[in-house]
């Protein structure tokens, strides 16, 4: 076995015997660097990135994690050369299609989250396809934000919920609580995540699940994301476990 191996299964024995996340949402964060780094183009960090989401989504599986929420591509990616944006929608339309059946077998239904319609047509109809595919895969639910703002999302659920009253749809508007509102996001029904995990060294959301995230554990890696690997992601829920969670109260829950 080699070292690495060795590793991977000391930490994921470790996770094991703590507390598992519900929901662990990822801001894959340092393709570019990684690729800059090796005197490569940007966009081959990408493409690395892709095979970094492939090798987690089993590790993810055998932590029992039943929700996971990958950033894609945000609202603010737009302003980021043409070719590049163009690329990751390719990469989008590729991942989709050529590992849809990967995604079956591991039993992965995908979800997008976010203002994804608004894509080229060529990456919302891959996406729809794998979203129509995937569709009775149950053991883990696997959240696509792409096109995603955490603002927008609240932004959006506030219109749709102005329009309902403006119709008569909803009457006791001043009576909404935190939980009727949640139901307008794009994450309707899904827990909040548990775990937020960004690698690269960055420690900021960039607008990722801003609602859902209040009370997120956060866990920061200088792991850049094409070097990410089953074992940072046991280590990161083995940080998570270490956390004492106290939701404003006193008493927390640990380990
Ligand atoms: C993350 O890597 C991928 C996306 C945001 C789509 P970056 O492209 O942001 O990589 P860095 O931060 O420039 O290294
Ligand atoms: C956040 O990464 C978005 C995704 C990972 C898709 P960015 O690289 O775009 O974030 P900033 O610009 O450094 O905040
Ligand atoms: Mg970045």
């Amino acid at each position: 076995m080699s070292e690495r191996n060795r590793s991977e299964e000391y930490w994921l024995a470790k996770a094991r015997a703590g507390r598992i996340p519900v929901h662990v949402g990822i801001i894959m964060d340092g393709n570019g660097r990684w690729a800059l780094n090796r005197g490569l183009k940007r966009y081959e960090g990408h493409r690395a990135g892709v095979q970094t989401i492939r090798r987690c989504i089993p590790a993810l599986l055998n932590l029992g994690i039943r929700h996971c929420t990958l950033f894609v591509f945000s609202t603010e990616n737009w302003k980021r050369p043409r070719e590049e944006v163009q690329f990751l929608f390719s990469l989008i339309v590729d991942y989709c299609r050529e590992h849809k059946a990967e995604l079956i077998e591991n039993g992965v239904q995908v979800i997008p989250i976010g203002r994804w319609r608004e894509l080229p047509g060529s990456a919302v109809s891959a996406i729809e396809s794998v979203v129509r595919d995937t569709r009775s895969c149950s053991r883990l639910k696997l959240y696509l934000a792409i096109n995603y703002g955490g603002r927008q999302e609240i932004l959006d659920a506030a219109v749709k919920l102005a329009k309902q009253v403006v119709s008569g749809e909803v009457i006791n508007f001043e009576g909404i609580t935190q939980e009727d509102f949640a139901d307008y996001l794009y994450t309707k029904g899904v827990p909040d995540p548990d775990l937020i995990i960004r690698t690269s060294g960055e420690q900021r959301l960039s607008n990722f699940l801003l609602w859902q995230g209040a009370y997120a554990e956060l866990v920061f890696t200088d792991v850049l994301w094409p070097d990410f690997g089953p074992a940072d992601l046991y280590k990161a829920v083995v940080e998570y476990s270490s956390r004492s969670r106290r939701f404003g109260g006193i008493t927390g829950e640990k380990g």
